[in-house]
């Protein structure tokens, strides 16, 4: 089966950051697959800016590394790369200060006409500076759009300062915050589960759904990001916009449209209906030294170059919403580096039967579970109790309804920047967002935060490899439930 591939508008991309790990990880690989797929317009441009000396041939050099290192080889195409090549340039900029930015509005000013995309894949602190900078030089007009990486801020005072810093110069429907998370096919998918199947909406509610688990887990330490990562920590990382992003497509009501306010819209309610967390509501971890992948791994602060640190590596949450639809049914959240496994995904775990017909030698009656993979093997399982076959009376087993993605339709499935990037030249929101979402999740982050800050105790050790601090499965466990391991 192939993909529908319908090119966008002309466009300039430019980059700041353009010689980082954001740009040479995802958004150049992103932007050659659309290439590729022969998505972009013939008088699509990309401009990298940064602080170092680079020539032209030199930012292409990076490119063409960037890209062999995370395009696998199957997909590369030589006529495509230098076709891409040829749209690429690289402009001297110190964004916090004062060069280079008359050469960039200079090769800017042929360009009004067409979309103008801004994507700041910097730390947070150039966000206000650049934005300034692109209004005093007149790069802020109609045509140009913004982006911004998460984090935005560090917590709702910081993030309401950076918004503001933005929002002085560019209006909010010119703003792209990216939560790559909403950028994945699966998670894109929840929609259509949701809504494109009539099955599961009468059953989406506290009367038929008995709990929820999202499961952030990642095999890797922090690598190279340990100086980013010990400023943040899990809860910042991954929860305050992945986990709670996917907890608000799991539990929104349906939107009118799906248009990017009315999502958004349905979206903040969620987040405006979160009970605020107790103190049995969380478990914070950090690994200690382990194995992961069969071999040996160091722990966090070893990893971190650093005698102590209290960053947590690890946060399980136990969320409730105080609506009509939730009231009573809990979101247990769970995110780290350093687990057992790599794997993301949601379970519906849905209410048991009310009465069983059969006898005991049937064997028990698992509750039905909805879990939908987002990462590796991205796919839905609907698990249902069959008959076992064969003779020897009625015996009752767990079978899944089991989607495979790629099973299902045989294409490559594109990263989460491919669609975003060019949604922003679409000039799509509705998987990006909006301010008002950002800092109501700050708002409820921050209590937890600051409770951390006050009871000053450290964060639970767990050794790399498992699936984090015993007082993760109790967190569960004292309510008479139990995670899902991520088992295929
Ligand atoms: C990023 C976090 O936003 O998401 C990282 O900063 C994390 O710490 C990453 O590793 C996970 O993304 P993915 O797409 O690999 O699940």
């Amino acid at each position: 089966m192939t993909s529908r591939v319908i090119p966008v508008a002309p466009f300039v991309l430019v980059v700041f950051g353009a010689t980082g790990d954001l740009a040479r990880r995802k958004l150049l690989p992103a932007l050659f697959q659309r290439d590729l797929a022969g998505q972009l317009p013939d008088e699509a441009v990309i401009i990298g800016t940064a602080r170092g000396r680079l020539s032209g041939a030199d930012y292409e050099a990076l490119a063409a590394r960037a890209i062999a290192e995370h395009v696998p080889k199957a997909e590369r195409n030589e006529a495509v790369l230098a076709r891409f090549m040829a749209r690429l340039s690289y402009i001297r900029v110190d964004a916090a200060g004062d060069e280079g930015w008359a050469d960039l509005a200079a090769s800017l000013a042929g360009y009004r006409a067409m979309v103008n995309v801004f994507y700041l894949a910097t730390g947070p602190s150039l966000f206000g500076p650049i934005c300034e900078r692109l209004g005093q030089t007149g790069l802020a007009h109609e045509m140009a759009r913004v982006v911004v990486e998460k984090p935005v801020g560090r917590d709702g005072a910081s993030a309401a300062a950076v918004n503001d810093a933005i929002g002085r110069v560019f209006p909010e429907e010119r703003v792209y915050r990216i939560d790559h998370y909403l950028g994945k096919e699966t998670v894109q998918n929840l929609l259509a589960l949701r809504f494109a199947n009539a099955l599961f909406e009468p059953l989406w509610n506290a009367a038929h759904i008995d709990h929820v688990q999202i499961t952030v887990a990642e095999s890797l330490g922090v690598e190279g990001r340990a100086g980013y990562y010990d400023h943040a920590g899990a809860l910042r990382d991954m929860v305050q916009n992945h986990m709670l992003q996917l907890l608000c497509l799991v539990a929104m009501e349906p939107p009118a449209r799906l248009d990017a306010d009315a999502v958004r819209d349905e979206k903040l309610k969620v987040l405006h209906a979160l009970a605020p967390l107790g103190e049995h509501g969380w478990v914070r971890g950090q690994y200690r030294a382990g194995a992961s992948a069969g071999g040996p791994v160091p722990g966090y602060l070893d990893e971190l170059g650093a005698a102590e640190s209290t960053t947590e590596t690890f946060v399980a949450l136990k969320a409730e919403l105080r609506n009509w639809r939730w009231a009573g049914v809990p979101f247990y959240l769970r995110t780290g580096k350093r687990l057992a496994t790599r794997v993301s995904e949601i379970v519906i775990a849905f209410r048991p039967v009310p009465h069983s017909v059969f006898d005991e030698a049937a064997g028990p009656i698992l509750a039905n579970k909805l879990v939908i993979r987002l990462q590796p093997d991205e796919g839905v399982k609907l698990w249902l109790m069959t008959k076992d076959p064969g003779p020897g009376g009625m015996r009752l087993r767990a079978v899944p309804l089991d989607m495979s993605f790629a099973a299902a339709f045989g294409v490559r499935n594109p990263d989460a920047y491919e669609r975003l990037v060019l949604d922003v030249v679409r000039g799509n929101q509705t998987l990006f967002m909006r301010r008002d979402e950002v800092e109501a999740a700050w708002a409820w982050i921050d209590p937890i935060l600051d409770a951390w800050a006050q009871a000053g105790t450290p964060p639970k050790p767990y050794t790399a490899g498992t699936w984090g601090p015993s007082a993760s499965i109790a967190l569960i466990e004292r309510d008479g439930r139990t995670w899902e391991d991520g088992n295929p």
